[in-house]
């Protein structure tokens, strides 16, 4: 195959036939040529008397939220979870993704980070935070204690995202996406059980908290499960203003004070 062709993903090659289409290439291309001019030798024979067309066979409705409902209750552990969200089939991000982009870091840490969606990057190596952004969030939990490299679970931790699959050309999931998929983000962090969770940007506060606004809700903790959860301006947001990593490390300290209070 072409090298180009093969670079590319689900989504440009979907807008390319699209465009092949809208061109006017309707049928596919056969191994022998086809002659469209040529006057048929017999003339066609008249059609059969139609037959009574079969009864529309009803496909039942699904309703992908229920589906991830009923498959996120099934999962008993993190790996049924991974095994359930690579089964489910409702969801179009996963069409065009590489890769289920599911975890990184100590499931048994106390602190469990919940990012936005994986990017280009992270759909590639199917890790979450593995591009510039996350090397901005190691450095920032690194600064108060915490790694998703520490063998210790007291000073580990856990990242996952609120999508597990990269949208096309990075762009916002819809509130339909996010509904859809939120079942599956509930159940990964009841199986993780973390005794703190940070929400990083949005999404993961439009998904947990109903809200969004980061500005005014990061700093102030609020509740997602039973268990308290510091919603936190996104790594991607301080590369881009700096000028709000002073109010990010106030975050990171009030997190850390929390730590110290459970130990
Ligand atoms: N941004 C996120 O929110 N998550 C990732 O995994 C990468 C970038």
């Amino acid at each position: 195959m072409n090298a180009a062709l093969d670079q590319m993903d689900y989504w440009d090659a979907h807008a390319l036939l699209e465009w092949q289409i809208e061109l006017g290439a309707s049928d596919p291309i056969s191994e022998a040529p086809i002659n469209r001019f040529e006057v048929p030798k017999s003339a066609p024979k008249p059609a059969a008397k139609a037959a009574t067309p079969p009864a529309p066979v009803e496909t039942p409705e699904v309703d992908p939220q229920a589906e991830a409902v009923a498959a996120a209750k099934r999962a008993d552990s993190l790996d049924a979870l991974r095994a359930e969200m690579n089964a489910f089939a409702h969801c179009d991000l996963k069409k065009g993704a590489r890769n289920l982009v599911f975890c990184d870091g100590d499931p048994r840490a106390r602190v469990m980070v919940v990012g936005e969606a994986p990017g280009r990057e992270e759909d590639r190596q199917g890790k979450p935070f593995v591009g510039r952004s996350g090397q901005l969030l190691d450095k920032m939990f690194e600064a108060i204690g915490l790694s998703r490299g520490a063998d210790d679970p007291a000073s580990a931790l856990y990242i996952t995202n609120t999508l597990p699959w990269a949208p096309p050309q990075n762009r916002d999931p819809s509130n339909e996406e996010v509904a859809m998929l939120k079942p599956f983000l509930l159940r990964h962090i009841e199986l993780a059980d973390p005794k703190v969770l940070v929400l990083v940007g949005n999404w993961s506060c439009h998904a947990l908290l109903g809200k969004t606004g980061i500005t005014k809700l990061r700093g102030n903790w609020a509740e997602v499960l039973g268990r308290p959860a510091m919603p936190m301006t996104h790594p991607a947001y301080l590369l881009r203003r700096p000028e709000f990593k002073r109010e990010a490390w106030a975050d990171l300290l009030e997190i850390q004070a929390r730590l110290r209070g459970l130990s």
